[in-house]
């Protein structure tokens, strides 16, 4: 029996895998085990974002593995601290909450959100604002936060207190407000939806409705963050002042690690032994997202960011007459109809090249963002023939 049957026997089946096995990497490229090159647009979903084999990431895993790799949050963790403070920093937060998965940075933010109203003595404001086209993860609080109907088929009961919302829609919004509204809870660009970007009215008009209603502004930066768009966390674009921040992808640069970041008031309503994670914030993912941080919040590195998600938009757009969308590093092609985005991401891999699909039928590009423009080209070359 090969890896792949065996991997058919005794997996289970939740994924639609592809039939390859990666050996190892370099840089933006992948090498099956034929040994057969590919280059890497998709970064293990958005997570790679230094790469494969990146000499700090590498280095800082081998000497704290020779250290301590877990303790457990019974004590305190020097490169947890040295991380929240990173990240206090450069965002609107006071505090951070570190877990291991974006599903459960926003399981989390649904936690808190509810145990802060309950801690102001408003038990009963705990619904939550969503948008169509979101995704916030597959845990079951997370899952009732996506209103994707195949995602959350015969998971039912889901969890109560969610309100779906038009994306992009300011009125529905409005409409799905009343006095048990807790929270809106979005994503900048909707990846999972098929690379949707907020429009700069509707966002600025959310912050506006949650700072008059006393609504919480919750962001959802698991996939857009740690640099994705261009700034460090996409809300940056809009001049936003979310309450609450979540991430993780590529937080740890491939080693899991998620965080949620809240304003103090709102973070001050969890007191010990209200919520805990054994393995959240341990020293070899805190201090891998450390080193992460250093590298990537840079000006420097954020605007060739930038530069290269629009070379990357600008030469897709000139290729081929489709509509193309995105922010930064996080780019979709819309196909039509007659063109599947599932075949082109198989037939892709016969021309050595790694993309995903997002929303009904768009291509994704979410590469490394230490990618280059000739890696750029390559892909175009690529995608020409694929095309
Ligand atoms: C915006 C967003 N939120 C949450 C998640 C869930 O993250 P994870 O798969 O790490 O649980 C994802 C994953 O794709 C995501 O894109």
């Amino acid at each position: 029996m090969n890896w792949i049957e065996e991997g058919n026997k005794y997996l289970m089946h939740n994924y639609a895998r592809l039939p390859l096995i990666f050996e190892r990497g370099e840089g933006v490229y992948l090498y099956d085990t034929n040994g057969k090159k590919y280059l890497d647009m998709m970064a293990g979903i958005a997570v790679n974002i230094l790469g494969y084999n990146h000499p700090v990431i590498t280095k800082t895993i081998c000497e704290q593995a020779k250290k301590i790799i877990h303790v457990s949050n019974l004590f305190y963790i020097k490169p947890q601290i040295e991380l929240a403070k990173i990240l206090v920093e450069n965002t609107t937060g006071d505090k951070v909450f570190f877990c291991n998965s974006g599903a459960e940075a926003n399981e989390t933010a649904i936690k808190l959100i509810r145990r802060f109203f309950f801690s102001k003595g408003q038990p009963d404001r705990y619904e939550i604002i969503v948008f169509k086209g979101g995704f916030h993860g597959r845990t079951i609080g997370a899952l009732s936060a996506t209103p994707n109907k195949e995602y959350q088929k015969g998971f039912e009961p889901l969890v109560e207190g969610f309100r779906y919302a038009q994306f992009n829609n300011i009125s529905s919004v409005l409409e799905n407000i009343n006095k048990k509204t807790a929270a809106i809870m979005l994503e900048i660009v909707q990846g999972e939806g098929g690379i949707n970007v907020a429009d700069k009215k509707f966002l600025q008009d959310i912050n506006q409705i949650c700072k008059e209603k006393e609504i919480l502004l919750v962001i959802d930066e698991v996939q857009t963050g740690i640099g994705r768009t261009g700034k460090l966390f996409s809300y940056q674009h809009f001049n936003l002042s979310p309450d609450i921040i979540t991430t993780a992808k590529g937080l740890g640069g491939g080693v899991p690690i998620g965080a949620v970041i809240a304003k103090e008031d709102i973070a001050s309503s969890f007191t010990p032994g209200t919520h805990g994670s054994t393995f959240g914030g341990n020293y070899l993912a805190t201090a891998v997202a450390k080193e992460v941080l250093n590298i990537v919040n840079n000006e420097n590195f954020l605007k060739k960011v930038e530069e290269n998600g629009n070379y990357l938009k600008d030469k897709l757009k000139k290729e081929f007459n489709f509509p193309v969308k995105g922010l930064g590093l996080m780019v979709g092609v819309e196909l039509p109809e007659n063109i599947s985005a599932k075949e082109i991401v198989k037939k892709a891999l016969d021309e050595g090249l790694l993309i995903i699909t997002a929303g009904k039928n768009t291509i994704r590009f979410v590469p490394p963002l230490i990618i280059e423009k000739h890696h750029i080209d390559e892909a175009l070359e690529k995608l020409k023939r694929i095309l």
